[in-house]
């Protein structure tokens, strides 16, 4: 059944950071190789990016490459880095006819320099595109992101240019590579695991989580009006009583 008909079209997250998992698993039960899972999870992304445009999420962060993922084997990492620079560079036209806005957070001078030109190329091509904002997370980790900002702050109140006691929330969100981005406030998690991997550790602080059993490369469209739905379903209540919320 198509469940973008019950979808209220009023309360729909401006913001959605998904985990991508198993596509490892889901090549394997084909009899395949790990890395014909990410090939076809790149439909998934085709698909949810598309989703995305068509209910008016403003910004959809993916987690593709974790800092962590790079101690896969080395075949497995050198064919996800060619696949991201194929798919980048066959996908750009597209995300300029569907007004997508790309955009990368993560250590992205670790990957390899073709990898850092498409990605660049594709940026400066979609950079005035306003529909959706696609955010991918490519050899990210948040307390490699923590750890940056804590540097960068140290070093500013150490140089005299803020004090210790100007160090507040808003700061530390200027200092993390989301800074231009508002919080998520659903992330999705595929695969059946119940973890976040180092994603977003300070920005998930107040979002819904809603995690499914399905693989990655089975993940489309319906399946994510699912996961909004579930999310429209919920009382957010920020510290606040139930009754405060429904007086407002
Ligand atoms: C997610 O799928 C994609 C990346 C981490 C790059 P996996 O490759 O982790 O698939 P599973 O979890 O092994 O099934
Ligand atoms: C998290 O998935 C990273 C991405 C989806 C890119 P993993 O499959 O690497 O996570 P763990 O190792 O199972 O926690
Ligand atoms: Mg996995």
């Amino acid at each position: 059944m198509d469940l973008k008909y019950k979808i209220d079209t009023g309360n729909i997250p401006q913001h959605v950071a998904i985990i991508m998992d198993g596509n490892g698993r889901w090549a394997k039960q084909q009899g395949e190789d790990r890395i014909f899972g990410h090939y076809e999870g790149v439909n998934s992304v085709r698909e949810i990016v598309e989703a995305c445009g068509e209910l008016g999420v403003k910004y959809l962060t993916l987690y593709a490459f974790s800092t962590e993922n790079w101690n896969r084997p080395k075949e497995e990492v050198d064919a996800l880095m060619e696949l991201l620079v194929s798919t980048i560079s066959m996908e750009t036209p597209n995300l300029n006819k569907k007004g997508v806005k790309l955009h990368a957070i993560g250590d992205i001078t670790s990957l390899p320099q073709s990898c850092q030109n498409e990605l660049q190329e594709s940026i400066n091509i979609t950079a005035n595109n306003t529909t959706v904002n696609l955010i991918l997370a490519l050899s990210y980790s948040s307390k490699w992101e923590i750890i940056n900002a804590v540097k960068q702050i140290a070093t500013q109140v150490q140089n005299g240019t803020i004090k210790t006691t100007d160090i507040n929330a808003n700061l530390i969100d200027n200092y993390l590579t989301t800074s231009n981005f508002p919080d998520p406030a659903l992330m999705i998690r595929t695969s059946g695991e119940h973890r976040i991997s180092n994603f977003l550790l300070w920005q998930l602080a107040y979002a819904e989580f809603y995690f499914t059993d399905t693989l990655w490369p089975d993940f489309r469209k319906n399946d994510f009006y699912k996961a909004i739905l579930s999310y429209q379903n919920r009382e957010r209540r920020f510290g606040k009583t139930s009754d405060q919320i429904n007086n407002n």
